[in-house]
């Protein structure tokens, strides 16, 4: 059985999707079971991964490995990899981030990746770091802006990474939760291609055939509107910290997942095209 936390997160749901349709049993963690509709035969268990006492309780059996979300986890890695330890655990596979070995951002936010690698490193199980680059994924926050007014107001346009599309992390989580081969290796997770923030916008625009701008405006009006919708101080600080970086350096590009999965990594315009529903203006507007 493999213990995913963060289940309803991006990265979450799709390895519970890999596992189940492979026909591998799953345990899944979730602070919300009413709301989390996840996939059937995946065995959902209540609690809070960064509070691993709300676990003991209900935690089965019979695991073999941990999907860990940092932040799902928080500061308790170290607890809860002794609980699944104590219930059969014998490998982690950590959802890290690319800014650990390639720093963009604020550093205090690649330290906290840092901690949990190294708390992982330290709770005795075989243990594999997937690096992640920035998600596709995240693009999901334009999409009111894409739908209402075709126009995406962001900061520092020129920003240029590498994003991944989540089917390739939990692709690669799987992969690394089975084969003990993996152990102790660290993979830097990118997509396929270099793109900015323009670049992204169009490949939505292409998806929905429809012409979409980006509008580049100062970083300090996009952190007033973040905290005006009251979002914490900590998304903008996370969010422009990197895109500032990534504005003077473009992030790291590798062939990792290729090199993993013995397939091309997926583009971002085929995440788009497979998300297009979420930019479409509801019809009849
Ligand atoms: N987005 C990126 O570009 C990027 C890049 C590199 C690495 N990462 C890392 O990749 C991991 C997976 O990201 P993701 O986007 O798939 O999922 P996520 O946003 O981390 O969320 C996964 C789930 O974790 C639970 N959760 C969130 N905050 C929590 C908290 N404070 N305490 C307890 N549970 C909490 C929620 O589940 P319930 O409400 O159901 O409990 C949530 O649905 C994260 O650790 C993230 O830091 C992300």
């Amino acid at each position: 059985m493999f213990l995913i936390t963060g289940a309803t997160g991006t990265v979450g749901r799709e390895a519970i999707d890999v596992l189940v349709k492979t026909g591998r049993e799953v345990a899944a963690v979730t602070r919300r079971p009413a709301a989390a509709a996840l996939p059937d035969g995946a065995r959902v268990v209540a609690g809070d991964a960064s509070d691993p006492a709300t676990l003991a309780s209900s935690l089965p059996d019979g695991i073999e490995a941990v999907l860990l979300s940092p932040r799902a986890v928080g500061g308790a890695t170290a607890e809860l990899l002794a609980l699944a330890a104590a219930r059969g655990a014998r490998h982690v596979v950590v959802l890290s981030a690319s800014s650990v070995e390639h720093p963009a951002g604020l550093r205090r936010f690649a330290d906290e990746f840092k901690a949990v690698e190294a708390a992982a490193e330290r709770s005795g199980l075989r243990w594999t770091f997937l690096r992640c680059a920035d998600f596709d994924a995240n693009a999901l926050a334009w999409a009111p802006h894409v739908r209402a007014t075709g126009v995406v107001r962001g900061a520092f346009g020129t920003a240029t990474t590498s994003p991944i599309h989540q089917r390739d992390i939990a692709e690669a989580a799987v992969a690394a939760m089975v084969d003990p081969a993996h152990h102790a290796r660290s993979y830097l997770l990118t997509g396929p291609e270099a793109l900015d923030q323009y670049d992204k916008v169009r490949l939505i625009g292409d998806a929905i055939h429809r012409e979409l701008s980006f509008v580049e405006v100062e970083p300090e009006q996009i952190r007033r509107a973040m905290l005006g919708r009251g979002l914490p101080e900590e998304i903008p600080d996370r969010m422009l910290g990197s895109l500032a970086d990534y504005a003077s350096a473009p992030g790291p590009s590798t062939d990792t997942v290729e090199r993993l999965l013995g397939r091309p990594a997926l583009s971002f315009g085929q995440w788009a095209a497979e998300n297009a529903g979420a930019f479409e203006p509801p019809a009849g507007t």
